[in-house]
């Protein structure tokens, strides 16, 4: 039934993309429905987020953000990669201009790591690691960006930026686009969204205004504040419509991180006992 429900909502989705008003009241669509871009933001400033890339698939088309935390890992959110491959798409970095290409490089990657609890409650978990088979280098427009695990207070400010439509349906713009949000604690956002489940502990909330926002944004990309990160573009009610958007908080997932990034998953060859012991079925 939920799995009906979802897959008539992705073709709805497909069908109506952009054409649906946001004048009408709609449910919460999670990004991989609505693409999410930002709302009311304007141009970031030039080297305001070395740390942010652009995820593309191999013709060079945007199509999540995403955020260098360590030479050969890029974080995103697992909606943006769940119909990937490593070998499907390409990673730009060191550019806040998606047609300028005097200072951007391409990395590529070699394993996608989703968080094996994605969607598991719906729409949670939204957290993917991707590691790239070379190592970035870094320069004046190209860096990492530290992540952080301090307790964030109601309004404090964090910076959000991605590159899209500057309205629902509306154009793309080449440059990176960043908005001023302000952090709302879990029980106020949770009751913005009228206690709806979609809404855990795992999230990272935030609104600016009505008529600004994640909204059509950048989904997989970076929330920072005090110039360190704390979340990436999870969902939200499209398209700014004065509800907080939701996003997967770092802190929460640190440890997934953590292990990740040390590569410290053993994968086992053999079955245990899988080829000596007999069978004990009658
Ligand atoms: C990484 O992958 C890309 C695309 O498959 C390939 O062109 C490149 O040579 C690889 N780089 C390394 C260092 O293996
Ligand atoms: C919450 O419920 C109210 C009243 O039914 C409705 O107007 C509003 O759009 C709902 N908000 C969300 C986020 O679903
Ligand atoms: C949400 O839950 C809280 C706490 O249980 C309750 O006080 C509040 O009325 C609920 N809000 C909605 C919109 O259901």
């Amino acid at each position: 039934m939920q799995v009906t429900r979802l897959l008539l909502l992705l073709v709805a989705a497909i069908l109506l993309t952009a054409a649906k008003s946001h004048q009408e009241s709609q449910p919460i669509f999670p990004p991989q429905f609505t693409k999410e871009r930002i709302v009311g933001g304007e141009e970031a400033a030039p080297g305001l987020a070395p740390y942010q890339v652009s995820l593309q698939t191999l013709k060079g088309q945007h199509f999540c953000g995403g955020t260098i935390i360590d030479e050969k890992w890029i974080i995103t959110a697992s909606h943006c990669v769940i119909s990937q491959t490593p070998d499907k798409i390409k990673i730009l970095t060191g550019t806040q201009d998606l047609k300028d290409n005097t200072t951007s490089a391409y990395y590529y990657p070699d394993k996608i790591v989703m968080h094996c609890n994605y969607n598991s409650p719906a729409y949670a978990n939204d957290i993917a690691l991707i590691r790239l088979n070379d190592s970035i280098n870094f320069n004046d427009v190209t860096s990492k960006v530290d992540y952080d695990y301090a307790v964030m207070k109601a309004d404090d400010e964090l910076i959000l930026t991605g590159w899209g439509t500057l309205s629902l349906g509306g154009m793309v713009p080449s440059k990176l686009q960043t908005l001023k949000v302000k952090y709302v604690p879990y029980e106020m956002c949770k009751e913005k969204h009228n206690n709806s489940s979609w809404v855990d502990v795992g999230h990272l909330c935030t609104f600016n205004d009505k008529g600004k926002g994640a909204c059509h944004g950048d989904s997989g990309g970076p929330l920072v504040h005090d110039g360190k990160l704390v979340a990436l573009v999870n969902w939200g009610r499209p398209c700014a419509q004065g509800y907080p958007d939701a996003h997967a908080k770092i802190s929460y997932y640190h440890d997934f991180i953590r292990t990740t990034l040390s590569n410290c998953d053993k994968e086992t060859t053999e079955k245990p006992g899988a080829t000596t012991q007999p069978s004990l079925d009658f």
